[in-house]
């Protein structure tokens, strides 16, 4: 352990969560150890003049008691001490930019790194760790938290060194001239440190109510955009102005309080400050007076060290509370990293994938709600075959598609990919081997262009490509029509989409990544019948040696499947083939005869 690691091992004693940080730290430390340099040459920069301040007033006392003098002297004496009090500070204002710029820049990186850790811990992270987590908190992760332990890794750490080097030195100084008077100066210091750390305290709990109104109002407003063809609609325009007043009445009654508090603050130094020239005034003007002291010079050097020190220590109140903050926020980021990924890459190895896939009595129950999706699940296509299935909604059709993707891993049963393990396959290219699309179709704020070639490497894009899927799946004709065609930007700020046109863009984006296996979840829902009939006939002529699997509740997207499962309540009922289901009197019967009749 090097002494700087060593160094850092003693705020474990005090810390329980920001240790972690000092991974980062040492990766700096080139930057850290040089801001304390920084610091301490600027401290003794600021402390050199003073004695010249009193030495120079005792020489203009001087000239002053006894004009007889030599003049020539006086002048001479007074532009030494002027020079030094004029350029000692200049350079110490140069290392004070200096100290900033390493130590803040550090922290500036570590934020940065920081970041970058936890947004990656994130993506490789479960699909089950967002259904249990607020998407609120976990921004407020990225962003606030990191915010906190950053104010710890720049202005409080620097500002401790500060201070501790500035007490020592200045406390020296003072000591050396006078330790009586020195005491009497320190005393109200720390008491300084104390009221400050309690206000801020205060601060902080109300700026934190304040805060979470503020996030209150947003969620607020934002449900209220969103929502306003509901509103409207419903003609409940009157009431959610009301709720939005009650809303922003508490927000205005938690900003005063707040400014109350702030208000506070600064009053509160100035007494402080008060109370301590007042005993430098009254301990110095009496010793003068006495003759323990001979020359008011030293009163004034003993104000220049009060003022110097008055900056610290209001300091220290405020610093200890941003380490309390930065504790806490680094807390919640530390339990946050443990969590386990859970669904992890267990073959580092590529793997081919050909398509095969078997269910051999599959059940799977989802740990956040304790509801068994399914129960004992088996059935087996072949690579290139077609595998309809069909059920009810919450009959574990969707907890299929996602078990094949690994989005979980089962508790019981196997589930085979030619013949392997699905957990003994290389996670990416069993992912980079599957087209999903999902039920809910989700596409990005971006262009139709980047949204369908979303899964591919820019190198692999061609305009060729997109265009290829995009006929397949129907959507191509659509596209040209808008405005901006290909470059159309979908989303908030863009076009907004019907449901059957995002469904058709969600399919194109499977579709070209040219896969080994489809999975379409109920993808074809909101298309008509014809345009569906169109893009079926499509998948079947370029799906020929790729698994597909299709999810419907409509008979006529899974007729020409070679192979059909029904499902309900998360068991298989009926199963088979077109033919078979039909001339037996099952569900599956019934639905032909229901969705022929209509
Ligand atoms: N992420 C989830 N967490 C907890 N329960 C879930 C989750 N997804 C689905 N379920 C439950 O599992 C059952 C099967 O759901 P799902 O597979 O989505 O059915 P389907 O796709 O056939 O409508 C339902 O009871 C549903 O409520
Ligand atoms: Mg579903």
């Amino acid at each position: 352990m090097s002494f700087f690691e060593k160094i850092l091992s003693i705020n474990r004693f005090f810390l329980k969560s920001l240790p972690y940080l000092n991974q980062y730290i040492s990766k700096y430390k080139g930057a850290y150890l040089i801001g304390f340099l920084f610091i301490l040459l600027k401290n003794i920069l600021i402390i050199i003049p003073i004695p010249y301040i009193g030495k120079a007033i005792n020489e203009i006392e001087n000239a002053l008691n006894h004009p007889e003098n030599n003049q020539e002297d006086f002048f001479q004496n007074i532009l030494l001490y002027g020079s030094i009090i004029i350029f000692a500070p200049i350079f110490s204002g140069i290392f004070q930019f200096l100290m900033r710029q390493s130590i803040v820049v550090a922290s500036r990186k570590i934020e940065f790194d920081l970041k970058n850790e936890i947004f990656k811990h994130y993506e490789s992270l479960p699909q089950s760790f967002y259904k249990k987590n607020k998407t609120g908190d976990l921004i407020s992760r990225i962003s606030e938290d990191v915010g906190q332990s950053r104010m710890y890794l720049g202005p409080g750490i620097m500002y401790t060194m500060n201070l501790f080097s500035i007490i020592i030195l200045v406390t020296y100084q003072m000591i050396s001239i006078n330790p009586e008077m020195s005491l009497y100066v320190l005393i109200p210091l720390p008491i300084l440190s104390l009221l400050i750390f309690l206000i801020s305290k205060t601060i902080n709990i109300r700026s934190k109510l304040v805060q979470q109104q503020l996030a209150a109002i947003s969620s607020f407003v934002q449900d209220s955009f969103s929502g306003i063809r509901v509103i409207k609609s419903y003609h409940t325009e009157e009431k959610i102005i009301k709720d939005y007043t009650l809303e922003t009445k508490k927000y205005k009654n938690r900003s005063i309080s707040m400014a109350a508090i702030n208000a506070f603050f600064f009053p509160m130094i100035i007494l402080i400050i008060g109370f301590s020239y007042l005993f430098i005034l009254y301990v110095g003007g009496k010793k003068y007076a006495l003759g323990e002291i001979n020359d008011i010079g030293t009163i004034a050097q003993f104000f220049m060290y009060t003022s110097l020190l008055i900056w610290p220590f209001t300091v220290t109140g405020w610093v200890t509370s941003v380490i309390q903050r930065a504790e806490a926020a680094q807390k919640r980021i530390n339990d946050f990293l443990q969590t386990d990924p859970q669904i992890q890459n267990h073959n580092p190895n590529p793997s081919k994938i050909e398509g095969t896939i078997e269910f051999k009595n599959v059940s799977f129950t989802y740990d956040n709600t304790g509801i068994q999706a399914l129960k004992g699940i088996s059935f087996k296509i072949n690579k290139g075959q077609t595998l309809a299935i069909l059920g009810k909604t919450g009959s574990g059709k969707t907890t299929i598609a996602e078990l094949i993707t690994r989005m979980y891993d089962i508790q019981s049963g196997s589930i085979e990919i030619d013949g392997e393990d699905i957990k003994k396959i290389n996670l990416n290219d069993l992912r980079n081997s599957i087209g999903y699309v999902p039920q809910e179709a989700y596409l990005f704020s971006d262009s139709i262009k980047n949204n369908i070639g979303f899964g591919l490497n820019q190198s692999e894009l061609t305009d060729e490509k997109i265009v290829n899927a995009t006929k397949k799946a129907v959507i191509h004709d659509n596209i040209i029509h808008f405005q901006d065609g290909y470059d159309t930007i979908l989303g908030e700020r863009g076009v907004t989409l019907s449901g059957g046109q995002k469904q058709r863009i969600s399919i194109a984006r499977a579709l070209i990544k040219t896969p080994k296996i489809y999975i379409f979840d109920d993808s074809l829902s909101a298309v008509d019948t014809e345009t569906e009939e169109k893009i079926l006939q499509n998948l079947t002529d370029s799906t020929q040696n790729t698994t597909t699997i299709i999810i419907t509740h409509r008979i006529s997207s899974a007729k020409n499947a070679d192979y059909i499962i029904v499902l309900n309540d998360g068991k298989i009922i009926e199963n088979g083939t077109h033919n078979a289901l039909t001339s037996k009197q099952g569900y599956y019967n019934s639905l032909f005869l229901q969705q022929l009749s209509t």
